[in-house]
């Protein structure tokens, strides 16, 4: 069974991945430009971006194209959030935009797919309870990114065939990051081996609810390592004083062509926005074990396989 929202990477079962990664997989082979699969047709996909993206918003809108939905944008500046009005009224007016003339009110299928990010933790699933319609969690606050965690599971299943047993070490500000969370969870789901590498200041306190190891060095996390997520310093969710200088956690924890290199059987993934200088030398972007470009396509169509998937559930 399906889930009908998005809202953390524990709505998704094994077999709710694997389903996705199945549909990933046929829209990669079969779509040429150009074409569209009929899967959103008569839906509205509404991007409701609160806070900046680039790849999540843009992906997330050429997967509903490709999959004939009316795409509505919404964002705050410009709209009548700026004169006051609420969350909770913005959507019941786009709620009532979309139901046709011939109802007054919401009937209980879905007309649309909110696709959500705020710099708030929760307000994708303040939505979910006000509407009918369908939401996906397109990043909140420092809670979850689970569509995210999607194509990266992706990216490292192409690439190893099996994720169970996989060595993985998560690297960076994990405790500001979403993306690490949803992560986490994904990735346990499908029976990786996850482990954490970072500054102490930059790991949440609560850690023991995830059972995971903590690497103390560097060269350990590339010897153990067969795939490496790594994040860069979110400043924007961060209090000063976390860090004792940027030279001194570049030092530490960067990963560049001096540890990367060390050893073949390793990839390398990274959400983006890259702070190349900082968490990753530009070099290290350009082998061919970095995956980062190839995270980039693959979110179009782990997008386009998730949404199909949520428009089927009832
Ligand atoms: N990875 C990610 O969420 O990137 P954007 O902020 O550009 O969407």
């Amino acid at each position: 069974m399906f889930p009908q929202n998005l809202i953390e990477a524990g709505n998704l079962t094994k077999e709710n991945l694997f389903q996705i990664f199945e549909k990933a997989k046929y829209f990669e082979e079969n779509y040429t430009n150009g074409i569209k699969f009929p899967d959103l047709k008569g839906l509205t996909t509404v991007l409701a971006f609160f806070e900046n993206s680039t790849r999540t918003k843009l992906s997330f809108e050429l997967a509903a194209q490709r999959l004939s939905a009316d795409v509505l944008t919404f964002t705050t500046a410009g709209s009548s959030l700026a004169k006051g009005e609420s969350l909770a009224d913005t959507i019941r007016t786009i709620d009532a935009m979309l139901n046709t003339a011939r109802e007054n009110t919401s009937t209980n299928i879905p007309k649309a797919m909110y696709v959500v990010r705020n710099k708030f933790s929760g307000v994708p699933l303040f939505i979910k309870n006000i509407t009918k319609n369908t939401v996906i969690n397109a990043g909140d606050g420092k809670h979850e990114h689970p569509t995210q965690a999607i194509l990266d599971a992706y990216t490292l299943f192409k690439h190893y065939k099996n994720l169970e047993n996989l060595k993985i070490t998560i690297i960076g500000d994990i405790l500001h990051s979403r993306v690490a969370r949803s992560n986490i969870t994904m990735l346990q789901t499908l029976g990786a081996k996850v482990k954490l590498f970072g500054p102490g200041t930059l790991l949440p306190l609560h850690l023991n609810c995830w059972n995971l190891e903590i690497f103390d060095d560097i060269d350990e996390v590339i010897n153990w390592s067969e795939a490496i997520i790594l994040l860069r310093l979110q400043n924007e969710r961060m209090a000063s004083g976390l860090l004792p200088s940027l030279e001194e956690f570049v030092k530490f924890y960067q990963i560049n062509l001096n540890n990367f290199a060390k050893k073949d059987k390793i990839i390398l993934i990274h959400p983006g926005p890259v702070n190349y200088g900082v968490e990753l030398d530009y070099g290290v972007s350009k082998l061919h074990n970095s995956m980062i470009d190839r995270q980039v396509t693959n979110g179009v169509f782990t997008r386009m396989a998730t949404m199909s998937l949520l428009a089927n559930t009832v």
